[in-house]
C-alpha cells in the first residue's frame, strides 16, 4: 500500500479561452485621459480581451475547462472534482463552479468555488492536489475564471486600464507515483495577511452594499508588497526543495505588470528568457492569468513535458505565494 502523501497530481491537459472583443490602449484613451504610451511604459499591456454582455465567468470557464479535457484526451465524465477560482463569479451563489458543471453536462464531480483573487488558481491547485494526493479524487478540472471588465470603474484610469477577462484551466489526475515519474504538483505555499486588504479590494459585496462594487486598488502598495513578497516566496519554495534557480525551467507568474514580473526574476537572478509573459496581450486577467501563460507556452512549444515551472501570485487579501509543478 502506497501512503497517500506518496500520490502525486500531474497536469495531463491545458486549455485557455480568450472573449472575442479586443479593447487597445488606443480604444482606453478615447474613454479616459491616458496613453498608450503611460499604460506601456508602467505595465507593459498593448490590449485586453473584454467579455460580451451575456458571456458570463461561467461561460469562459467551461470553454477553457473543454479546452483542457481536450488536450488531456479526457471525458467530461472522468473528473470528478471541479475546482473554480475567481473573484468574479456569475451569481453570489451558487457557485460558478457548479454553473461550470452543468454547462459541460457533468453531474457527479464535487464543484467549488475558491476566493484568492490574482493569486486564486494558486489556491485551486493547492487545494486539488490535496484531495487527489489524499484519494478524495481522481481527476480534477482546476479553472481560473474572470469577467473582471464588470469590477472596472470605467472613470478610473488607475485601474480600467490594467485588467482583462478570460479563463485558464488544467485537467489535474492523481498518480502512483510510479507512472508520474518525476512529474507532478511538488508544491505550493500560500499566504494570507489580511491587515493589507485595504489597498486592493472592491467597494461592494453582497453584505456590504447588496452589490458586487467596483475595483479600488493603492498601486503603489501593492507593487511594493509584490515584489518583496512574491521573491521571498520564491526562495522559500526552492531551498524547501533544495534546488537552486537553475534548475528551473520556466518562471510562469501571476500577469499583473511586467515590471512586477522582471523586477522578481532579476532579484532570483532568472534570466527573462526563461520568463512567460502574457500580460502585453491579456493584461491582468486575475485568477486566470496563470492558466492562460502556461497555455499560450505548451500551445507554442515552449513549455514541454517534464519541465520544472516556478509559478507566484499575489491578489488582494493581500493573499500570495507560488508552486513548483514537474510539468
Ligand atoms: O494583480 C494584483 C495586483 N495588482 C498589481 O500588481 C498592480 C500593482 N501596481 C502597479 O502595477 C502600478 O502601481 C500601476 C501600474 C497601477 C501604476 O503605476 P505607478 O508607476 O505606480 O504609477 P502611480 O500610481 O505612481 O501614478 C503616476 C502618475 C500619477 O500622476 P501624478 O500624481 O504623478 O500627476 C497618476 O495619476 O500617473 C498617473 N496615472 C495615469 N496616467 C495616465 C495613473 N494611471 C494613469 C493612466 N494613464 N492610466
Amino acid at each position: 500500500m502506497i501512503h497517500p502523501a506518496q500520490w502525486r497530481s500531474v497536469i495531463t491537459g491545458v486549455g485557455g479561452y480568450l472573449p472575442q472583443c479586443i479593447l487597445t490602449n488606443y480604444d482606453l484613451a478615447k474613454i479616459v485621459d491616458t496613453s498608450h504610451e503611460w499604460i506601456v511604459e508602467r505595465t507593459g499591456i498593448h490590449q485586453r480581451h473584454f467579455a460580451e454582455e451575456n458571456e458570463l465567468t461561467s461561460h469562459l470557464c467551461a470553454k477553457a475547462a473543454q479546452c483542457a479535457l481536450k488536450n488531456a484526451g479526457k471525458d467530461i465524465n472522468e473528473i470528478d472534482l471541479i475546482i473554480v477560482a475567481t473573484a468574479s463569479p456569475d451569481l453570489t451563489f451558487p457557485s460558478t463552479a457548479a454553473l461550470t458543471q452543468k454547462l459541460l453536462k457533468n453531474s457527479t464531480a464535487l464543484a467549488f468555488d475558491v476566493a484568492g483573487v490574482c493569486a486564486g488558481f494558486l489556491l485551486a491547485l493547492q487545494v486539488a492536489d490535496n484531495f487527489l494526493r489524499l484519494r478524495q479524487a481522481k481527476a480534477a478540472l482546476v479553472i481560473g475564471g474572470e469577467t473582471f471588465s464588470r469590477l472596472l470603474d470605467m472613470e478610473d484610469r488607475r485601474t480600467n486600464v490594467l485588467f482583462g477577462d478570460g479563463a485558464g484551466a488544467i485537467v489535474l489526475e492523481g498518480m502512483d507515483p510510479e507512472k508520474a515519474g518525476d512529474r507532478g504538483v511538488l508544491g505550493v505555499h500560500l499566504q494570507t495577511e489580511g491587515q493589507f486588504s485595504d489597498i486592493l479590494y472592491t467597494d461592494g459585496g453582497p453584505s456590504l452594499t447588496g452589490k458586487a462594487g467596483k475595483i479600488r486598488m493603492s498601486g503603489q502598495e501593492v507593487y511594493k508588497h509584490a515584489v518583496v513578497k512574491l521573491t521571498e516566496s520564491a526562495v522559500k519554495m526552492l531551498a524547501e526543495h533544495n534546488i537552486t534557480i537553475d534548475d528551473i525551467d520556466w518562471f510562469i507568474p501571476h500577469q499583473a505588470n511586467v515590471r512586477i514580473i522582471e523586477s522578481v526574476a532579476q532579484r532570483l537572478k532568472l534570466p527573462l528568457e526563461k520568463v512567460i509573459v502574457t500580460v502585453d496581450k491579456h493584461a491582468n486577467t486575475s485568477a486566470a492569468s496563470i492558466p492562460l501563460a502556461l497555455w499560450a507556452a505548451t500551445q507554442d512549444g515552449r513549455v514541454k513535458p517534464g519541465d520544472l515551472i516556478l509559478h507566484e501570485g499575489i491578489g488582494g487579501g493581500l493573499i500570495w505565494g507560488s508552486a513548483l509543478v514537474r510539468y
